[in-house]
């Protein structure tokens, strides 16, 4: 679900038309709308009402203040993975005390910093991170709140990339090995243990994989929660998306949207997710954890570009355009799909031609789409790269000196510059000659 579609023949975010945006900001740019984020917490939260939840949003997948700002006006929790990432929350408004910190490599620093903001929860991913946060909340005459993260070695068939709960991943304590620390954990006198937690890894599109996590898991939570009178289960995030068909207009789908939608690719809705975990969780009476950050942000934005040139070799059909690889990096990094509508709706009758849509970085792999069916197009038109919502910005760089986007937050009728494109100054900030 969410609120890009056609309207008088322009694609607009909410009520405002995306071209408007793109002469008023230039390209490339991201837009997002606050709707879409807004309706797909509640939903998400709503579906969680029989239990005792706490979302608590991936900051990761989109963090910028704007977004934070209204996830923290609905009382969002956040997964922080870094003290910039804290820092952001802080800013943004959102309560520290409803913050969990994951991550592998947590330093001495962040450490010191998560436990003087007062987070809610370090998900600890090695009896050695156990030990340097006793000895910082020693240091500091504090109680560190901990949860284990487990590795419950379930695989989450995703992208390699992406998969997290399986041994051959760096992430979390393997499930074998889980009760001992916690014993271990428990002599710690500057630690609380507060909870328990998994992530079995992103773009997950079923949910048989969150079951048999779930159903693995449940066993140990119980021992744990008896012995240790934990408050709190959080079962991670990873709850995955459509990006094949992220446009629905009623329209032909030159995008390459409906035609290909596959077996693959069927939304994993939320009712289904709720009724399936639910009966499993309700029963251990405990807080149960949500760390969802795709699903709330990446149909939540597109990233608008233009395209400068057109380049017929041999074989292909080049479409370059003006945004890149280090402004969306998901198809070079994943060959992940981005659907790409034209803002300019085509007429119904409009023929397909095919293109690879390309950036003008130096590398091969610097596309957006290959041998996609689009309507015609020419030099000058705008098209937006769908569901760039999610690790869209976040995962963009200055690679080949390139400025990163501007970022607009849009509000039914109203468009609000969140974030200012960067300047060539920007550039070289804090360097010298
Ligand atoms: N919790 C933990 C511990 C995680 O590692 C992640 C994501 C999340 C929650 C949020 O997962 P989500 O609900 O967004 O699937 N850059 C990749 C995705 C990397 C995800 C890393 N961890 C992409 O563009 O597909």
């Amino acid at each position: 679900m969410h609120e890009f579609c056609y309207r008088k023949g322009q694609l607009c975010c909410e009520q405002v038309p995306l071209e408007t945006l793109a002469r008023r900001h230039g390209t490339p740019l991201y837009v997002y709308s606050e709707n879409t984020i807004k309706k797909h917490f509640q939903r998400l939260d709503q579906a969680l009402a029989p239990l005792d939840h706490l979302i608590c949003y991936a900051v990761k997948a989109n963090s910028n203040l704007g977004i934070l700002n209204t996830l923290a006006r609905l009382n969002s929790g956040f997964d922080i993975v870094s003290m910039g990432e804290l820092y952001r929350v802080s800013r943004a408004g959102g309560k520290t005390s409803q913050c969990v910190f994951a991550g592998v490599g947590k330093t001495e620093r962040e450490i010191r910093d998560a436990l003087q903001k007062n987070i809610y929860c370090f998900n600890v991913e090695s009896e050695a991170e156990l030990h340097r946060i006793h000895k910082v909340a020693r240091a500091m005459r504090k109680r560190a709140p901990v949860a284990l993260r487990v590795n419950p070695n379930v695989d989450a068939h995703t992208h390699a990339k992406i998969t997290t709960g399986t041994y051959e991943n760096k992430f979390g304590i393997a499930f074998e090995q889980v009760p001992d620390l916690y014993q271990r954990a428990s002599w710690l006198p500057n630690v609380e243990l507060r909870g328990i937690q998994m992530h079995i890894g992103s773009q997950i599109t079923t949910v048989a994989p969150f079951i048999r996590a779930v159903r693995k898991m449940l066993p140990l939570v119980r021992e744990m929660q008896e012995r240790h009178r934990l408050q709190f289960f959080s079962i991670g995030g990873g709850i995955g998306i459509v990006y094949r068909s992220a446009l629905e207009s009623g329209h032909p789908g030159w995008w390459g949207g409906r035609k290909r939608v596959g077996r693959n690719h069927q939304p994993l809705t939320i009712d289904l997710f709720a009724r399936s975990l639910i009966p499993l969780l309700k029963p251990l009476g405990m807080r149960i954890l949500l760390e969802p950050g795709r699903y709330i942000a990446g149909n939540a934005g597109v990233l608008l570009t233009r395209v400068e040139y057109f380049k017929l070799t041999g074989t292909r059909n080049f479409a370059i355009v003006d945004a890149a690889m280090n402004d969306l990096i998901r198809p070079a990094f994943y060959d992940s799909y981005h659907a790409i509508a034209p803002l300019m709706e085509p007429p119904a009758n409009a023929k397909e031609s095919r293109y690879d849509v390309v950036g003008p970085i130096c590398e091969s792999g610097d596309y957006f789409a290959k041998d996609r069916a689009l309507p015609p197009l020419r030099e000058g038109d705008c098209l937006a790269l769908m569901s760039a919502g999610a690790y869209g910005f976040t995962m963009a760089s200055n690679y080949n000196a390139r400025p990163r986007p501007a970022e607009v937050l849009v509000k039914g009728t109203t468009a609000r510059l969140v974030r200012k494109r960067e300047s060539l100054r920007d550039l070289v900030r804090g360097e010298k000659k």
